[in-house]
């Protein structure tokens, strides 16, 4: 079986999974119920100086997405001194303590939760194009404390100048993405906002964000030398998968983890293992940066028409509905046929395909 522990810092986790600051780790009792679910390490939800006061509704499930106007913790940080990290240490799992989100409100804050954590992750969710606030959150926290910082990042920033600079500032590691907005829905039956916040715009996350997640992640690798952790829309063992082989040291979980529960982190650390075993690797380091390795060096323009397995076509047509080019066809057998005068290799349906009977083996 392969190895699929992680050394992050002085600390090794069993596996590269962990629940990302929000709701899935909102107190002591949501940690135990993680550690239950298979976590590797604990990432508390974001405290800050003041209990937030946050809107309601905070969360809805969107097709494909997830919408939130959650903020920090609604528990003070004089709770979470007192109960919730001293219980949480208990779990023996190493503690990441979310802070945010000024470098005033860091610094204060940081000095006091050290005794409770292996590893700080400053939330900025800062969104400009200057990345001062960032650089002055981790100098912040750095002075208070002898702690390893991560800082964590907004999809819509310049993520290699922040990448960079926050590296250059002092931090020990990465975390991207937070979620991405802000964004808008609707109830149709009211024509009001799904979201309770004053102008009832949300933050997205979940499967909608993995893509930008990746490219995020990816770009943070190239640009720095310090560990980063991959979070946005991951739900399965190949979206982890995906994320290591881009780089990233080890994956946060949220708006799955709420959906599916604190199961969910097992279930994507059996995931990794059963690819990692299934494909011949022995551990995490022979796939971690594959993406980068493999990077393309310029765009292809060549047409490479599908390669059809045909015993496991089942007939299904979806693939023949979503040719614009009017090339897939099932012959008599009820199997797949490409027209490769028609076809013009866009690639759609092999995506298409839910049964592994198309693939790409000429690119
Ligand atoms: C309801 C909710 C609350 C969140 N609260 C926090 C938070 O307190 N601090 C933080 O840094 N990120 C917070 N996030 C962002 C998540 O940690 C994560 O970065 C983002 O949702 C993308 O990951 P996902 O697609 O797995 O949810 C929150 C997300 C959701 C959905």
């Amino acid at each position: 079986m392969a190895d699929i522990s992680v050394k992050l810092f002085d600390f090794t986790l069993k596996n590269p999974v962990m629940p990302a600051a929000g709701p899935p780790i909102k107190d002591a009792a949501a940690a135990f119920a993680a550690k239950e679910g298979g976590t590797a390490a604990v990432v508390t939800k974001t405290i800050s100086t003041e209990a937030a006061e946050v809107p309601r509704p905070n969360m809805a499930q969107l097709r494909g997405g997830f919408m939130n106007t959650e903020l920090w913790s609604e528990m003070g940080p004089e709770r979470w001194l007192e109960q919730e990290y001293p219980e949480i240490k208990k779990t023996g799992l190493p503690i990441i303590v979310g802070l945010g989100y000024s470098a005033e409100q860091i610094s204060k804050l940081a000095k006091e939760v050290e005794p409770f954590a292996d590893a700080l992750e400053l939330s900025t969710h800062y969104l400009g194009s200057d990345p001062s606030p960032v650089i002055e959150s981790v100098k912040a926290a750095k002075k208070a404390v002898d702690l390893p910082v991560m800082v964590k990042l907004s999809p819509q920033v310049d993520i290699a100048k922040f990448a960079k600079a926050a590296e250059k500032a002092g931090a020990d590691g990465l975390v991207l993405i937070n979620s991405f907005g802000p964004t808008l829905d609707f109830n149709i039956e009211t024509g009001k906002p799904l979201m309770g916040s004053k102008d009832g715009y949300g933050w997205l996350s979940g499967e909608a964000i993995f893509p930008l997640a990746l490219r995020a992640v990816y770009e943070a690798v190239e640009a720095v030398d310090i560990p980063v952790l991959a979070v946005g829309g991951i739900s399965t063992g190949e979206d982890a998968v995906k994320m290591i082989m881009a780089g990233a040291e080890a994956v946060q979980v949220c708006t799955a983890a709420i959906l599916k529960g604190p199961g969910i982190y097992a279930e994507i650390a059996d995931e990794i293992e059963a690819y990692l075993d299934k494909h011949g690797y022995d551990n995490l380091d022979q796939i971690r940066g594959m993406a980068q390795r493999n990077a393309p060096k310029k765009a292809n323009y060549e047409t490479v028409v599908p390669d059809i397995i045909r015993e496991n076509c089942t007939g299904c047509r979806l693939c023949i509905i979503s040719c614009v080019y009017d090339a897939n066809y099932l012959d008599q057998d009820n199997k797949i046929v490409i027209d490769s005068e028609k076809c013009a290799g866009c690639g759609l349906c092999i995506t298409r395909c839910n049964f592994d009977a198309l693939s790409l083996s000429g690119i």
